[in-house]
Order: C-alpha cells, then structure tokens, then sequence
C-alpha cells in the first residue's frame, strides 16, 4: 500500500513539475528508489529466512491480546505446560511422578505406570443390579401414553423404541460406587469415554433432574469423571481397574504401556471433544438444577487443567508433550501452524484426525469455554486469572476458526472445513460423530463472524448433499457416515442430529421414517446400518444413540405424534 501510494504521489509531481527544477526532480526519484529498495531486500530476507514456525510467531505478536499484554501466545502456551504440570503435582500423591514426561528420543519406550495407581483402593460397585429410577419409569408412561393414542400399530413400536433408548444408559451401563462416583460404560465395549458417558445422561436433565437417584447418579458422574482427568487428561477412555479375562489389552503388555495405557487409562487418544463434553455436562447440570455440590475445589482443578491444555494445545508442533505411538512425524503428528484454535490428535470417532484443527471440536470448545466462565464468574468469583485465560482462548479460537477454517466451494461458496493444518491444507466432509459441522448449532455454536448462521447454512447444503464423501443414500436411507464404519453405513446419530438442527416439518417426518428403518425390530439405535439393508449394522449395543434418539423424541414429540396420527398402517 505505501508503495503505491508513493508511486501515485510520484506521478502526481511529474504532471505539476512545473513547480520544481528537473535536479530536484531527480534527487526525489533517487531517494523514492532508494526507498523501495530497501523495502524490498527487507521483505526478500523475511521470506528466505524465517521459518514457518517463526513466520507462526511473528503472526501471532501481532494478534490481539485482551490484557493489553505484550506475551506472545507461544509464552502463554509456555507457561501454560509448566502450570500444567503444577497443577497435576498438587493432585498426586508426594511420592509419585506425575504421568507427564518430557518427550524424549527413547518415547515410546518409556512407560507412564504411576506406582500409586497399582496400589490405590478401587471403589466397589454399591449393589449388583441397576435400578431404573422412579422418575425414568413415569417419563416413559407419559410419552408412551401419548404415543400409543397418537397410533395403535404404530405408536406401540415408537414407544417400545422410547422405552428402550431412554433408559437404556441407567438400566444397562450405569454402576454407582461406594466413594459416591458414578461409572458409566459405552455399551458393548467394558470402558467409560469422557464424551459418552456426558451424553448418556444428556436426556435426564431435561425434565427428571430434580429426581434424588438421578442427582446422585449424574453428580457421582461429573466426580468420577474429575479423578479421571487427573489420572490422565489426554486420554478418552478409562476402566475402573483392569479386568481379569483378556481378550482386549487387560494383560497390559508392553504394546499397550507403549500407548500410554495404564489400568485406568485404556484409550490416550487425545480427542479435543472429550473435555469439551466434561464442562458440557458440569455447565448443564448447574444450569438446570443450581446445584453446586460436585463444584468443589477438585472440579476448579480438573478446569484449570483442561484449561491449560487447550491453551498449550494452541502451539501444539512446538510445546506439546503429548505424544502417540500411532502418530507420524515422531509420534506428534504432522506439523500445524499457529491459528488460535487448539489442535487434537483424534476425531470423536476415535480416529485420527488429518489435519492436526478439527473445526466442529474447536466450535464446541468456544460454547463450553463461554459456559464455564459463567460458572466460574459465579461460583469461584475469585478466579480472575483462570477467567481472564478462558476469554483470551475463547476469542483466539473463534478468530481462527474463521481465519482458517472457512474455505470458498465452486458449488456451495463459503463453507467451513472439517480439519486443517493451518498452512493450506484442509479437509471437506462431515463425520457423523458428534461434534460434527452438522450438529454445531445444536451444541450451541454461535460466531460474531457469521451472525445471520450463512455459513452454517452453506455447510449444511454441502455436508448433507453427495458432495460430502461421507454421504451415502441407498433403498432405505440417506444420511452421514464415517471413516470408522464400512461405505454405504449411515450412522442414526446423525440422522437424529438431523432432527435436532432443522425443525421443519418435513425434515422431521424424513428423521421418524429413516430411524423407523434403521432398528430391524431390535428397538434400539445402533451405530451404523447399511443404506440398502438395515439387517446389516454395527454395534448392538450403543448407549450414546440410544440417549440422543430419547431426547429427540423428548423435543419433538408434538411432531412425533402428529406424524404417527397421519401414518397409514400398511
Ligand atoms: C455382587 O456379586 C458378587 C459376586 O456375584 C458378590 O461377591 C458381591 O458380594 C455382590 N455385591 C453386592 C453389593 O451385592
Ligand atoms: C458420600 O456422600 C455422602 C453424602 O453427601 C457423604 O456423607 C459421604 O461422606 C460421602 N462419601 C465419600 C466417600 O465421599
Ligand atoms: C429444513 O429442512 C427442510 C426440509 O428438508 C428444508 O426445506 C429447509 O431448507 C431446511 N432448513 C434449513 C435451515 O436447513
């Protein structure tokens, strides 16, 4: 710009020359050239000699700081680690080595066992059976009620379907300890995962929270989830202790010490969305009830914690201790360049991620970071610091977001990309896992960037249209799969994500008629089914769809019973 504005003022002089004698003409051109020169060889030595990662570093001094604080984000990703490793030091027990290690050229070889952890009381379960609440019990008379006048063929399967789905996380995953935590399964794989065990429980707080056994069984949740976090905050999944009969890696041999498992830890996959889903839940329940019990001291560290972990995350290629046996470039994962947002080595899906910023977990993290200042701001007042960290990672994620994961579609203009590496790779799809694009709105993603929703409404032409890869429409059903699962499967959590982000009539009536298909007379949810043969599908047992389809219901049912009224019993 400054060049061309001498070049304008330059030619300006030319025409009123008049006004000056050529010597003094020609002097101005010597020096303007002189100028320009400079200017040049200065801008040819910055893009010979800088490093991307330096280039990363003279990007970010210029970003915006809201302390009026002259730290560069790769100081506060610095500094961030070693609060970090304080923070999990107060937490262990004096003798003990925190489970963090500095990379070194040995990793994986080195294992994290931490002798405490073989030598700690494992809590026992409280009683052998689940017992469904009240509560769960009334809830599904009601809905079923309405659904069995709404259709007698019909409305006899939907509330069978109901019935299923919304009690299916307490009466076939949950087990309450005797240290007043709560463990809670997947489904048909023996282990609890952050992410799910938070949405198992999503459809109780609806209208049921005010239930003592649901109070104790979702606050005994959010503590166990806390002691896990310590244990390990990179990890996804976790066990209570190891369990006698191997076929999985309950032998812990050297292969499954070598990825970061312990008897607590059974997945070190590091997945963004799974401490998103731990301040979701927390956010939820102190919204709903105002309860504060499970908000102790041990809950503000387990934040803090996941806090500064985000924020290190935000220079991940160069301050990072995580690592991964299944990670390239020496198990950190290809590189990333700075953006604001924070990196993740996995998808929801339990799969890698391509490119290091996973847009939808990055979305969800800036409604959970809002949501957790909120509770801080009024349950630890005090936690200026801590709060002042949130903002700051908040604006820096939703400002990269936007910087870097929007891209231009010939077809559908400007979309946002699943994945980046901040350089100039990105990715275009959409997995059905949840944080998806497509579930962004439900989980509450809203950007100053895009107030009238346009780029979400652009994305979701795009992800539910063939030009997503991950789109398959066959005989039965349409809708979004996975890398996880075989081509042509559809997963039903995202055709119930469908439901919960567009409630026009006729998209509904399309969700009821597709889930209607997908459960082959098992009554339940499963993970993923063929487009041209239902019969065909994945995992039986799958508490997480079966939570999301209750609460669809629970949201729409007005339209649920409508449609069943009009359905003809054929
Ligand atoms: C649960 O079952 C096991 C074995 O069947 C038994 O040893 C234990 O005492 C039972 N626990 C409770 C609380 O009933
Ligand atoms: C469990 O909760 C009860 C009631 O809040 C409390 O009295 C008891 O001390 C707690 N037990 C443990 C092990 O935390
Ligand atoms: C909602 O779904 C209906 C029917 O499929 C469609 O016509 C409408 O455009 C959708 N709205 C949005 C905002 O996507």
């Amino acid at each position: 710009m400054f060049i061309y504005r001498l070049i304008s003022i330059l030619s300006k002089l030319i025409r009123i020359r008049t006004k000056y004698t050529r010597l003094e003409l020609i002097g101005l051109i010597i020096f303007i050239g002189l100028l320009l020169n400079i200017f040049s060889l200065h801008y040819f030595f910055q893009c010979s000699s800088l490093t991307n990662h330096e280039k990363s570093l003279s990007f970010i001094s210029k970003s915006k700081d809201l302390n009026n604080n002259p730290i560069s984000t790769i100081e506060r990703s610095r500094k961030a680690l070693e609060k970090l490793k304080i923070l999990l030091n107060s937490v262990m027990s004096s003798n003990d080595q925190p489970w963090i290690w500095l990379p070194t050229s040995e990793y994986p070889s080195i294992p994290y066992q931490p002798t405490s952890l073989l030598n700690q009381h494992i809590p026992k379960p409280i009683n052998n059976h689940t017992i469904v609440p009240q509560s769960v019990k009334n809830e599904i008379n009601r809905v079923c009620q309405r659904l069995n006048k709404a259709n007698q063929v019909y409305g006899d399967i939907w509330c069978k379907l109901f019935t299923k789905s919304y009690a299916d996380t307490l009466a076939t995953t949950t087990t309450l300890l005797d240290d007043n935590t709560t463990y809670i399964i997947t489904g048909d794989i023996d282990l609890m995962w952050l992410r799910d065990s938070s949405a198992q429980v999503h459809q109780y707080m609806m209208s049921i929270s005010n239930d003592k056994d649901i109070q104790r069984i979702i606050e005994g949740l959010i503590r166990r989830q806390t002691k896990f976090i310590y244990s390990n905050p990179y990890a996804s999944s976790f066990r209570l202790t190891l369990r006698p009969n191997p076929p999985s890696d309950d032998s812990l041999e050297p292969i499954h010490i070598q990825k970061g498992r312990n008897i607590h830890v059974a997945m070190h996959n590091y997945e963004l969305d799974s401490l998103c889903y731990h301040l979701r839940l927390s956010y939820t329940w102190w919204k709903q009830t105002k309860r504060i019990n499970p908000f102790n001291q041990q809950w503000l560290i387990a934040v803090n914690i996941i806090i500064q972990i985000m924020i290190i995350e935000q220079h991940h290629s160069q301050i990072s201790p995580y690592r991964y046996t299944e990670l390239g470039n020496n198990h950190q994962g290809s590189p990333v360049a700075y953006t604001g947002m924070t990196w993740t080595g996995f998808r929801p899906s339990d799969d890698k991620t391509k490119f290091g910023y996973l847009i939808p977990s990055n979305m969800m993290a800036t409604v959970v970071l809002k949501q957790s200042a909120e509770m801080i701001k009024e349950i630890f007042p005090e936690q200026i610091e801590l709060l002042k960290e949130i903002e700051q990672l908040r604006v820096d994620i939703l400002s990269g977001i936007h910087t870097y994961g929007v891209v231009k579609h010939d077809k559908y203009g400007q979309i946002y990309a699943y994945e980046t590496d901040g350089f100039s790779q990105s990715l275009l799809i959409d997995d059905a896992n949840v944080p998806s694009l497509l579930s962004a709105s439900y989980l509450g993603f809203k950007t100053p960037y895009d107030p009238q929703d346009q780029l979400i409404i652009s994305t979701r032409n795009f992800i539910l249209s063939k030009d997503n890869p991950l789109f398959y429409q066959g005989q039965y059903a349409y809708g979004i799969g996975s890398h996880h699962t075989p081509i042509e499967y559809v997963w039903p959590m995202s055709i119930i994500m469908e439901g919960l982000t567009n409630n026009s009539k006729e998209n509904l009536d399309s969700v009821w008629q597709r889930l209607e298909a997908s459960h082959v007379e098992t009554f339940s949810m499963h993970e993923s089914f063929n487009v041209n043969n239902p019969k065909e599908f994945t995992r039986h047992w799958f508490a997480w769809v079966n939570s999301l389809s209750a609460e669809l219901i629970l949201v729409h049912l007005d339209d649920l019973e409508n449609w069943l009224k009009n359905r003809r019993s054929d």
